[in-house]
């Protein structure tokens, strides 16, 4: 880790594929901070993922009621996938959820990352600010780190938003999957997009939030 020189005292740059540790508690990044999902979260957490449901709907499922929070809990309990939220620094609101899974070990080392921008804040960059985070720790070395290899993003071709995020990350288009995933009962196909360890730049603004800060939630 080095200081920051842009007069940006309390951050830290991450020096580029420093295979940067960041912890999988609390970390922020710009306007918002990103932790685990927790069990506490799950009013909060619903709600948000409900009143966003117009925006979610076209593109993934809509989480929205206790079976579907306490699914995603059940999954990362079992190791299946790493489910994270991000929270608004001023507000403490549910920006995001976002989540790690299809994770294949062994000579792979790869994973699925998906996403979910939750209204007010979609539209607004913190989704990629999260993002920004999850990925660096995607690569990140154990113990604070998933030690992945490889990341996908997988888009409907016309999610211009998501696929935008993507590119904006700097995920490569590596092509389209014909009927890859099911939703709302139709196969629908997929442009897939995929980024390696190697060809992360990690040259970002984030930081560990530290036991001093006010109210870490
Ligand atoms: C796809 C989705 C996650 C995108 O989230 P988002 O919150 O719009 O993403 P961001 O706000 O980080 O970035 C979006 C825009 O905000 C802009 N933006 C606004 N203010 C910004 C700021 N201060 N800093 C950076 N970017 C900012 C970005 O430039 C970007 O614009 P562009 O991509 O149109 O050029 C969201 O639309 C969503 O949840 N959709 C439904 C579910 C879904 O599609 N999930 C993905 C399935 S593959």
């Amino acid at each position: 880790m080095v200081k920051s020189s842009t007069g940006l005292d309390d951050f830290t740059i991450v020096p580029e594929n420093s295979g940067s540790a960041i912890p999988l508690d609390f970390h922020e990044c710009g306007r918002v901070r990103v932790r685990p999902l927790k069990e506490g979260d799950r009013e909060q957490f619903l709600d948000a993922a409900r009143s966003s449901a117009s925006l979610t709907a076209p593109w993934s499922y809509v989480m929205c009621d206790d079976r579907d929070f306490w699914n995603i809990l059940a999954q990362v309990e079992l190791g299946l996938e790493t489910a994270f939220i991000s929270v608004d620094r001023d507000d403490r609101g549910i920006a995001g959820k976002f989540t790690v899974y299809n994770v294949l070990r062994g000579s792979s080392q790869s994973a699925m990352l998906g996403y979910n921008a939750f209204l007010p804040y979609a539209g607004t960059g913190r989704t990629w600010e999260a993002l920004v985070l999850i990925v660096d720790t995607c690569f990140a070395a154990a113990p604070h780190g998933l030690e992945l290899h490889r990341l996908e993003i997988n888009c409907e071709p016309e999610n211009a938003r998501s696929i935008a995020l993507a590119r904006r990350l700097g995920f490569r288009h590596e092509g389209r999957s014909p009927r890859f995933q099911l939703l709302n009962g139709r196969w629908r196909d997929c442009e897939k997009f995929a980024l390696t360890a190697e060809e992360w730049v990690p040259l970002r603004c984030c930081r560990p939030v530290t036991s001093q800060d006010p109210d870490p939630r």
